[in-house]
C-alpha cells in the first residue's frame, strides 16, 4: 500500500490534536509527518503513534516535502499558506472559511459528494462544523425525497471556537459556582450557565455569518441552488458536540417511519430514537465518537410534507478533523493522490 507525506498547520490546536488522534486511530498510510503551528510554539513537542515529533513553524518552505497538508490554523494562515503548499506539490485539505464558497474548490462531505474531490486544483475544503452533520443527515433523505426548505437552529459546543474558548467555559463556570463575578474575553457575554445567540460576525441581513455559511455551503454539498435554508445558530455551555432541531419540508410526504429505515441505513447516519424509553442522541453521549445521531424523528405537525428532527455530533470530529480525514481517504481510495519520493 502506498503512503504519504502528511503535514498538520496547527497541530498545536483543538482540531490539529484531533487530526493526530483521528489519523492515528485510522492507521493512515503515512511515510512522514511533520507538525506545524505558529512560532509561538516552534519547538513544543507532540506524539503521534508513540513517537515525538518537534512542532516547526510554519514558513514558505514547510511544504517541500508533503503530499497531503492537513490546515486547522485559521483562516488568516490558511489564504497564505494553502496557495504555497500547492505550489510546492501538497495537496491542501482546509478546514477553515477561506476558500469554502470558491468555485474552483470542491466543499465535501465524503458522505454526500465524495465525485465532487476529483476536480480539485490542490485545495478541497472542509465545510463548517454544523453543515457538515445536518448534509449527513438529511442527504439521505433528500435522495429519495428533494427537500424544498430546511429551518434549523443549532446548539453549538465552545470546542468550535478553539481551546481559549475551552478555557474560558471552564474558568468562568468555577467563578459562577464560587460567587464571583466573571470577564468575557472570547464571547461578547459570559458563556457560562448562558446562551448566545450570535457566532461569528452580524451581516447586513440580520444574520450571522454563521448562519449564511448553513445556507451557502448545505446548497454548494447538496448541489441544491435553489433549497431554501434558514439557520439560527445558539452558541451553549457544552464543550463538545453540537446539537441541531432541523425542521424540513419535503416535495412529498414523508412518514418518520419511513425516514427512520432510510436513515438507519445511511452512511455515518446513527438514529438513536425511541423517546417511550428516553432514548434520544445528547451532546455528552456524542463526544468522540465519529457518527452523527438522529434521534427525535417526528411529522411536522404545521406542514403536510414535513419533518422534525435532533441531530447531534462530535464538531471536533466529524465537524473538522474526522471529516477531513475521510476525504483525504476517499483520495487514496480512488487514486487521486500519488504518493511523492
Ligand atoms: P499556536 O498554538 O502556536 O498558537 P485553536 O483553534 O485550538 O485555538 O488552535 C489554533 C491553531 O492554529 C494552533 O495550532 C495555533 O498555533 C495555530 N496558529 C494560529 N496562528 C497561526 C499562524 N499565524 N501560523 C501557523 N499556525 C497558527
Amino acid at each position: 500500500m502506498n503512503k504519504y507525506r502528511v503535514a498538520i498547520v496547527g497541530a498545536t490546536g483543538l482540531v490539529g490534536s484531533e487530526f493526530i488522534k483521528v489519523l492515528e486511530q485510522r492507521n493512515f498510510p503515512i511515510s512522514d509527518l511533520q507538525m506545524f503551528a505558529s512560532d509561538r510554539s516552534a519547538g513544543k513537542k507532540l506524539y503521534f503513534a508513540h513517537e515525538e515529533y518537534e512542532v516547526k513553524e510554519t514558513a514558505t518552505d514547510s511544504f517541500r516535502d508533503v503530499d497531503i497538508a492537513f490546515f486547522s490554523a485559521g483562516t488568516d494562515t490558511s489564504k497564505y499558506f494553502a496557495p504555497i503548499a500547492t505550489k510546492s506539490g501538497a495537496v491542501v485539505i482546509d478546514n477553515s472559511v477561506a476558500f469554502r464558497m470558491d468555485d474552483s474548490v470542491p466543499l465535501v462531505v465524503p458522505e454526500v459528494n465524495t465525485e465532487d474531490i476529483k476536480k480539485h486544483k490542490g485545495i478541497i475544503a472542509n465545510p463548517n462544523c454544523s453543515t457538515i452533520q445536518m448534509v449527513v443527515a438529511i442527504n439521505p433523505l433528500h435522495r429519495v425525497n428533494p427537500i424544498k426548505r430546511i429551518i434549523v437552529t443549532t446548539l453549538q459546543s465552545v470546542s468550535g471556537t478553539g481551546s481559549a474558548a475551552v478555557e474560558e467555559l471552564t474558568a468562568q463556570s468555577s467563578q459562577v459556582l464560587r460567587g464571583q463575578d466573571t470577564t468575557p474575553h472570547v464571547y461578547p457575554h459570559q458563556i457560562a450557565f448562558n446562551t448566545l445567540p450570535h457566532i461569528d460576525v452580524f451581516l447586513d441581513n440580520a444574520y450571522t455569518k454563521e448562519e449564511w455559511k448553513m445556507v451557502e455551503e448545505t446548497r454548494k454539498i447538496m448541489h441544491a441552488e435553489d433549497m431554501l435554508v434558514s439557520a439560527t445558530c445558539v452558541r451553549v455551555p457544552v464543550f463538545n458536540s453540537h446539537s441541531e432541531a432541523v425542521t424540513l419540508e419535503f416535495t412529498n410526504p414523508i412518514t418518520p417511519e419511513e425516514a427512520r429505515r432510510i436513515l438507519s441505513q445511511a452512511p455515518g447516519v446513527y438514529v438513536l430514537d425511541d423517546p417511550g424509553i428516553s432514548l434520544y442522541p445528547t451532546p455528552w453521549m456524542a463526544a468522540s465518537t465519529d457518527v452523527t445521531y438522529v434521534g427525535r424523528i417526528r411529522r411536522d405537525v404545521s406542514h403536510f410534507n414535513g419533518l422534525v428532527m435532533w441531530v447531534v455530533a462530535d464538531n471536533i470530529r466529524k465537524g473538522a478533523a474526522l471529516n477531513a480525514v475521510q476525504i483525504a481517504e476517499e483520495m487514496i481510495k480512488h487514486n487521486w493522490v500519488k504518493p511523492g519520493d
